[in-house]
């Protein structure tokens, strides 16, 4: 076992967060949900997509957004761009990071970008070179590592090959998602362990959605292969529009209280990030997605 001792997080919250959500979020709640994130110590915030409305209405206001954060030195703002119209529409906004997005399982791939895993290579393709060309960081987005919701169990071999594509188009960090939250803490190792055969173990992060209830543990199983990078949204927002009964990621405030659990640093302050996914559900008429919020909230009212 190699637990790492730091642990980077990133906030998908605004992004995936916010995308399946059929009420429009105005743009000035978003940006306000940015500035609480960075304010409570996240140093890596996954703010917008810049795809198309008529397939994902709520990201419409991607340049708003971007255009309206206060920019604090030290955070990096990622924004996903699935084509090279997205791209050009996003280097306007000058994010640090974009990401492309792929998937492992070819029906996912139709039904999420609709074209084929070779075709979306070829699309990422001149964007990683623009992205790179330009100065901006890549992440590839790897979905359905575990199981696919038309496709069921998808194998590792699937994962390895997908990673080894997107490494051989130059993108530098991975994340390897389970979508819709089927994985259990073996099959996720098995599906990081395909995506380090192509990228090292700093290039590679967990990003698991808790449909299942099983995301913390599946944190913990990456943990012990030495995975130091995680996606994670605040208030466990989100869902992808494409994954029918997904729900959100891993709550940030639920990681980070195991990981302060556990000694191992995050640099974030649980208490403003409590603060922070209380606005955001306070302003979706929700109750947060977070034990942990729910808890100390609870606690704090009493
Ligand atoms: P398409 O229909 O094949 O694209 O969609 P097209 O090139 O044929 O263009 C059709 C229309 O879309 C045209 O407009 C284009 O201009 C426009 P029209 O002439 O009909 O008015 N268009 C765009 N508009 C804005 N921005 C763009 C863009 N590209 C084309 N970038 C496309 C292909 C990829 C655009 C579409 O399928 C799409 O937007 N998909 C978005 C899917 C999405 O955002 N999914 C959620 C994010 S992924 C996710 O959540 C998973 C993740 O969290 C990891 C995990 O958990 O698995 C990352
Ligand atoms: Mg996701």
């Amino acid at each position: 076992m190699n637990i790492p001792s730091r642990v980077r997080l990133i906030d998908v919250g605004p992004r995936d967060g916010l995308q399946n959500e059929k009420q429009p979020v105005p743009a000035a709640t978003k940006i306000e949900l940015v500035h609480r994130l960075q304010a409570a110590g996240l140093r890596e915030i996954e703010v917008t997509s810049y795809v198309s409305p008529k397939w994902v209405p709520q990201m419409a206001d991607n340049h708003e957004v971007m255009g309206g954060i206060a920019r604090q030195a030290g955070v990096a703002y990622s924004v996903l761009t699935p084509n090279l119209k997205g791209f050009e529409a996003a280097v306007l906004d000058q994010p640090d990071e974009i990401v492309v997005f792929g998937s492992a399982s070819e029906a996912f791939s139709q039904k999420n970008i609709n074209c084929s895993i070779a075709e979306s290579i070829e699309r990422f393709a001149p964007v990683v070179e623009a992205a790179l060309a330009a100065g901006i960081r890549v992440r590839g987005a790897m979905s359905c590592t575990v199981g696919c919701p038309y496709e069921g169990d998808i194998a590792p071999e699937r994962v390895a090959y997908l990673a080894g594509l997107l490494k051989g188009i130059g993108v530098q960090r991975v994340d390897v998602a389970d979508t819709i939250g089927v994985g259990t803490p073996r099959k996720v190792q098995k599906a990081l362990q395909a995506t380090l055969q192509h990228f090292g173990i700093d290039a590679v992060s967990g990003h698991f959605h808790d449909t299942y209830g099983q995301a913390l543990s599946n944190t913990l199983a990456a943990l012990e292969l030495g995975v130091w990078n995680f996606q994670s949204s605040v208030a466990g927002l989100g869902g992808c529009p494409y994954a029918k009964g997904a729900t959100g990621n891993v709550a940030t405030e639920d990681v980070v209280y195991m990981l302060q659990g556990m000694g191992i640093e995050t640099g974030i302050d649980l208490d403003k990030l409590i603060d922070a996914g209380a606005y955001i559900s306070d302003y979706l008429g929700r109750r947060s997605g977070s034990r942990v919020a729910v808890a100390v909230l609870t606690k704090r009212n009493n």
